[in-house]
């Protein structure tokens, strides 16, 4: 600095020097003007300071002091005019009798660039330039937030200073101790730091050291740099696809911010009150609490939102298990259907061996034209449930073959009322179509058709009138048909026995009747001495012309009787009449029982007459034979039931009662029974036991008698 105002004011000097050679040429003298101190002056303000300068070369040369360009002082040195300074500096500005520039008390508005000039004529001119600043002491720095609250993502955020007095020779901004340039990031301006894009990292101690040659100051400032929420973090414990009904689960909401954000819960759009903290139990779910869950984020100084939504899906199974059947559609359609209604959500079904492609929800209904390969087959659905997969199984199949099976009873009005009933297994549940020799049967008052056209029930009096039809049943679904024909008979008895007790004084009658037989009834007869009532005394009934009377009467479902008391010395003669309603049928055969026949007269005369008796016993014999052909021919004709025995039988001798004593098997080839029919054998095996044994007969009683 100093050998640079040296150059300067030397090359000035030969400047001078040539100009004045050039133009005086022979004078020695030069016009100098120099500092006495250094050009740059700094000041407290309310000091005196000089701008001292010194001049040779001249004597009296004209002086001007410059305040940058406007001159503020003129004088002639050593005239006695005082100088010219204007009137509104005269209190500041004194020139010294040498030319210097005193400023008494400056004032800080006098800080400028300051120039002095000479000028002597003949000598030209000389000049000279000064800086003067005039400082304060800083005092009362302030720093204030013009822009506001300092948010993160805002354009820019401003850190400005201001004080009460001071000139400001260097100001320095810090972050946390370390310097602050200019750069993306800052701006440092005149009275001012910018802080561009301010982000949560800008939050910390700021520091501004403010300087001048007479002072320094240094003021803090903590700033909190507003974020958040950011974007939240949902998450739900434990984590599952979906809850089932009872389950427990926490859903935890996570989001930093400054200040710390607010949480409120939202649940399918309404507030869940209450639930104002960051985790939200929800336990014991139901199927109603499964929707969107929404944490909602307050940033309370910025007033900034967000939001995050979790769905929680809450399924219960459907009650039961699935069911499935098949139906007929038009008789030549399956319609297979498939049912789990209820649950959340609904169960998916499908019968996937049918069709894969389609499906239903709750309920499915398939329909496929009937084809043989569909009959037994066994289709499964698959019922598919988030909790819970499922199936059932179905099976469609054509109708088997049947039995038709017969039953007949009196109605109130004491009318007749025979029941023929198709029932086949088959799926779809078969329809049962009905006709006669002269065709379809319709639905009327005479023949009647149940609901499920399973049974037919004809009210007809007349016996002769049933047992000359044909009744045919067909049961068919749309996988085929089985057809049945069946001609109804007279009331009869197939097969009957006797039981007798060891005292002989109970018996017990056992019999049966063939499956197409149309009975209501049976009367029980009796022939031989009366019963013996309790208290001894004998009862009395009407007899038949035959001389049997009937003891007891026993309705169509009775396949057995008791009979007591009777008289172990008397002889008895036992038959089971069948009816339909008053018609008698052929009744069974006779079982007598009581002690042998001895060989009395009558006997005697018998075995005279034994001749006679032979041929009739061949004519008998005859009359059997054809029997037995007609029989044959009407059962080739009408039915595949067994053949009933016949009627006349000659009396069951005493021995053979006991190879009869268990109950006679249900008839072959796989016959139904009416239940009661079932029941009756049942109950007789019991029976069986019950009863005392069976004493056999001495070894002589051989004879067996015709009746
Ligand atoms: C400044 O100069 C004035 C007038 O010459 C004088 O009265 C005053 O005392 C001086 N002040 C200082 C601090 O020297
Ligand atoms: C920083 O940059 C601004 C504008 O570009 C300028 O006005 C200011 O003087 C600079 N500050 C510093 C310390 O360089
Ligand atoms: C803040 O600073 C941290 C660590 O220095 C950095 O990971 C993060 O990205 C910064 N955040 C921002 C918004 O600049
Ligand atoms: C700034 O914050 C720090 C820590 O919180 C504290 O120690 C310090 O006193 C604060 N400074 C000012 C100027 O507020
Ligand atoms: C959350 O779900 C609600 C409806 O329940 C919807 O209005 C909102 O837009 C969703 N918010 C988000 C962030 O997906
Ligand atoms: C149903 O169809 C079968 C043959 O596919 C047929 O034998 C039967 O008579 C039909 N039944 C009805 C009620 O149409
Ligand atoms: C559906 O059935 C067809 C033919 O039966 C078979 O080719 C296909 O792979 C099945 N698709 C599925 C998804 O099971
Ligand atoms: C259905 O049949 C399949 C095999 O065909 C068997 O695994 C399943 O247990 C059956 N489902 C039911 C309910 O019987
Ligand atoms: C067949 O049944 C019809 C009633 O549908 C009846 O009118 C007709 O007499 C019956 N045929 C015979 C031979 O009984
Ligand atoms: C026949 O008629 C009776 C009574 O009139 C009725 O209950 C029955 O359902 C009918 N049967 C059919 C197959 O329509
Ligand atoms: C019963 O029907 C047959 C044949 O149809 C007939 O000959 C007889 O007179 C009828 N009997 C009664 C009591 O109606
Ligand atoms: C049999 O006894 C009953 C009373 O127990 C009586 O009423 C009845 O008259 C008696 N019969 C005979 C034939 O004595």
């Amino acid at each position: 600095m100093k050998q640079l105002e040296e150059f300067t004011s030397l090359c000035r000097k030969t400047l001078v020097t040539v100009l004045f050679l050039s133009t005086f040429q022979g004078a020695n003298c030069e016009l100098l003007v120099s500092p006495l101190g250094p050009t740059i002056v700094s000041t407290l303000a309310g000091s005196n300071v000089t701008l001292a300068v010194s001049v040779n070369g001249a004597s009296d040369p004209a002086i001007t002091w410059f305040r940058d360009i406007i001159p503020v002082v003129t004088w002639t040195i050593n005239s006695n005019s005082p100088p010219d300074i204007p009137q509104s500096s005269k209190d500041v500005l004194h020139l010294e009798k040498d030319g210097s520039l005193t400023f008494i008390q400056v004032p800080l508005s006098y800080s400028s660039h300051y120039t002095v000039e000479m000028t002597k004529s003949g000598l030209g001119k000389a000049s000279l330039q000064f800086t003067l600043q005039v400082f304060e002491i800083i005092q009362d720095v302030t720093l204030s937030t013009p822009s506001g609250l300092a948010v993160e993502g805002t354009d820019r955020f401003i850190l400005q200073y201001s004080m009460l007095q001071g000139v400001i020779e260097q100001q320095t901004w810090f972050f946390k101790s370390t310097e602050i340039k200019n750069s993306s990031h800052y701006l440092v301006q005149q009275t001012s730091l910018v802080i561009l894009r301010p982000n949560r990292n800008d939050t910390g101690l700021y520091s501004l050291q403010l300087t001048n040659p007479f002072s320094s100051v240094k003021v803090y400032r903590n700033l909190t740099v507003f974020y958040g929420p950011d974007e939240p973090i949902l998450k739900a414990t434990p984590e599952k696809i979906f809850y089932v009904v009872g389950d427990s689960v926490s859903l935890l909401c996570q989001s930093d911010g400054n200040p710390q954000p607010t949480v409120e819960w939202v649940f399918n759009g309404q507030k869940l009150s209450g639930a104002l903290n960051r985790v939200l139990d929800l336990t014991n779910l139901q199927t109603s609490q499964g929707g969107v869950y929404t944490c909602s984020l307050l940033n309370q100084m910025t007033n900034e939102k967000r939001e995050k939504n979790v769905t929680l899906d809450v399924y219960e199974r459907p009650p039961g298990s699935p069911v499935c059947s098949v139906l007929s559609v038009n008789n030549d359609s399956l319609l297979y259907e498939c049912d789990w209604m209820g649950g959340t959500p609904q169960a998916t079904l499908s019968f996937p061996a049918l069709n894969n492609a389609s499906r239903g929800e709750g309920h499915f209904r398939l329909i496929l034209p009937a084809s043989t390969n569909l009959n037994g087959k066994t289709v499964s659905c698959q019922a598919d449930h988030p909790v819970q997969q499922n199936t059932c199984n179905i099976t469609a199949c054509n109708p088997k073959t049947f039995l038709p099976e017969i039953r007949a009873t009196v109605d109130l009005d004491s009318k007749m009322v025979v029941s023929v009933l198709c029932v086949t297994e088959a799926s779809p549940q078969a329809v049962v179509s009905w006709s006669n020799d002269s065709g379809a049967i319709a639905n009327g008052t005479t023949y009647q058709i149940s609901s499920d056209t399973s049974e037919l029930k004809i009210r007809d009096n007349n016996i002769s009138n049933l047992i000359l039809q044909i009744f045919t049943c067909t049961c068919s679904n749309p996988l085929g048909s089985q057809a049945r024909s069946i001609q109804l008979q007279e009331p009869s008895i197939s097969d009957s026995s006797l039981f007798l007790n060891q005292d002989g004084t109970i018996i017990t009658l056992t019999w049966d009747v063939p499956p197409t037989s149309v009975v209501t009834g049976f009367d029980i007869q009796m022939k031989g001495s009366n019963l013996i009532n309790k208290n001894g005394n004998t009862s009395q009934t009407k007899s038949t012309s035959d001389g049997y009377s009937t003891i007891q009467q026993k309705p169509g479902s009775a396949r057995s009787t008791d009979v007591f008391t009777l008289d172990p010395k008397q002889i008895y003669r036992f038959r089971i009449v069948p009816k339909a309603r008053l018609f008698d049928g052929k009744p069974s055969v006779v079982h007598r029982i009581g002690p042998p026949d001895g060989l009395s007269g009558p006997a005697i005369a018998g075995i005279a007459a034994g001749i006679p008796c032979s041929i009739l016993a061949l004519l008998m014999v005859g009359g059997l034979i054809f029997l037995i052909i007609y029989l044959k021919r009407t059962k080739r004709h009408q039915t595949k039931y067994p053949v009933p025995r016949t009627a006349e039988k000659t009396i069951t001798p005493a021995k053979t009662i006991q190879h009869k004593a268990t109950p006679h098997k249900p008839l072959a080839g796989g016959l139904k029974f009416f239940p009661d029919s079932n029941r009756i054998h049942k109950s007789l095996s019991d029976r069986s036991v019950a009863l005392p044994a069976f004493v056999p007969p001495p070894p002589h009683v051989r004879v067996a008698t015709t009746v």
